[in-house]
């Protein structure tokens, strides 16, 4: 079971389009997909017209960690084959304050997900416009973030907050899911465009998909007639792109050993890498974090099973651990490494 968060603070840029459809070129492709709406705008819900008697909302309220509760086991409704759904409703609003005061609170919906839906083989979260509660227990399940980010009025402010969060669950919970973005809503007749690609694509490096997902008007009326659109349209470049999408990411969740994301905050350099077991202890390019905004900085490692000691070094070459992995290793001069464990 693969979980994948579609997450990003900001309104409208494109994470339902995503979510819907990306659930149902994967599951086009023979693998077993969950959607869970996890908004209480519920998009996504009014997108595929599936209600059901168990929304998110109940599960979440009722979901003991250790439960053995048939009904939640059937929460799913089918919309077609080898795509399955969790609408939401309304009251998820008010479930952040009523999760509040329990000591899971970051874990409910990950228990949900362990104990009943380990059959799929991606759960893909629709998440809602703010990194709440409930935001947070969707991060918190998953081992991937895609982050879709509109073209038209791209902000790195937006991408500095949520990586923000990636750091802070990283402190709290030991991990945090590998982001990755996708650029939506791209219009490349426009040359304000093009060169603004290419900017993102500077800045976000590697973690930047190589699929986009272009203006298409069909992604809009599939959405309005409750279809997705390889129902409704099959041929259209929206169809074409998610078909594409769905390919990446099957490449990258099906990778050997493991995504790894690295972050560093709070300190000003010029360009700082990463060096290790992995590259032969060499500042490769392939190997510098990106700079994501002000003083944050980060980078996707792909790491074969293992066990890696490594250390953050500046282009000023200042070697230093980690600061945000407590794994650490004495080395054979009276130092210290950062240490990964791949299993
Ligand atoms: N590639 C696209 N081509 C055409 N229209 C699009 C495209 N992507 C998104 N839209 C339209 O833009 C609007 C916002 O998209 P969507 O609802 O997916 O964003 P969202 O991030 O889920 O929004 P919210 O934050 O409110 O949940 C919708 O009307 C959708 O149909
Ligand atoms: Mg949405």
């Amino acid at each position: 079971m693969k979980v994948i968060s579609v997450v990003n603070q900001k309104g409208g840029c494109g994470k339902t389009i995503t979510a819907v459809n990306l659930s149902a070129a994967l599951a086009r492709s023979g693998a077993k997909i969950l959607l869970i709406d996890l908004d209480p705008q519920a998009h996504a819900t009014f997108h595929l017209r599936k209600e059901n008697r168990l929304t998110i909302t109940d599960i979440l309220e009722s979901a003991a960690p250790e439960g053995d509760n048939l009904s939640l086991a059937q929460a799913h409704v089918y919309v077609s084959e080898n795509f399955f759904f969790i609408p939401s409703s309304i009251g998820l609003a008010a479930l952040e304050h009523k999760i509040a005061g329990r000591q899971d609170r970051l874990k409910i919906l990950s228990a949900f997900l362990q104990s009943y839906c380990r059959q799929f083989d991606y759960v893909i979260i629709d998440c809602a416009p703010n990194l709440g509660l409930i935001t947070l227990n969707a991060l918190s399940a998953s081992q991937y973030a895609l982050i879709p980010i509109n073209l038209c009025d791209f902000s790195l402010r937006g991408v500095e907050i949520l990586k923000n969060i990636l750091i802070m669950l990283k402190d709290f919970n030991g991990a945090s899911p590998v982001p990755f973005y996708l650029l939506t809503q791209i219009d490349r007749r426009s040359r304000f465009a093009v060169q603004f690609m290419q900017k993102v694509r500077e800045q976000l490096g590697s973690q930047l998909l190589e699929s986009g997902i272009r203006l298409n008007t069909y992604l809009r009326e599939a959405a309005s007639v409750g279809k997705n659109i390889f129902e409704y349209n099959p041929l259209s470049r929206g169809a074409q792109d998610f078909n594409s999408l769905a390919g990446e990411i099957t490449t990258i969740a099906n990778r050997q050993g493991s995504w790894t994301p690295l972050f560093l905050k709070g300190a000003d350099f010029n360009e700082v890498y990463v060096a290790g077991d992995f590259n032969n202890w060499q500042k490769e390019p392939r190997f510098k974090l990106n700079k994501i905004a002000g003083n944050l900085w980060s980078i996707n490692l792909a790491l074969e099973k293992g066990r890696y000691r490594y250390k953050f070094v500046s282009g000023d070459n200042d070697w230093f651990v980690d600061p945000h992995n407590n794994l650490v290793e004495n080395d054979p001069f009276g130092g210290s490494n950062s240490l990964l464990v791949i299993d």
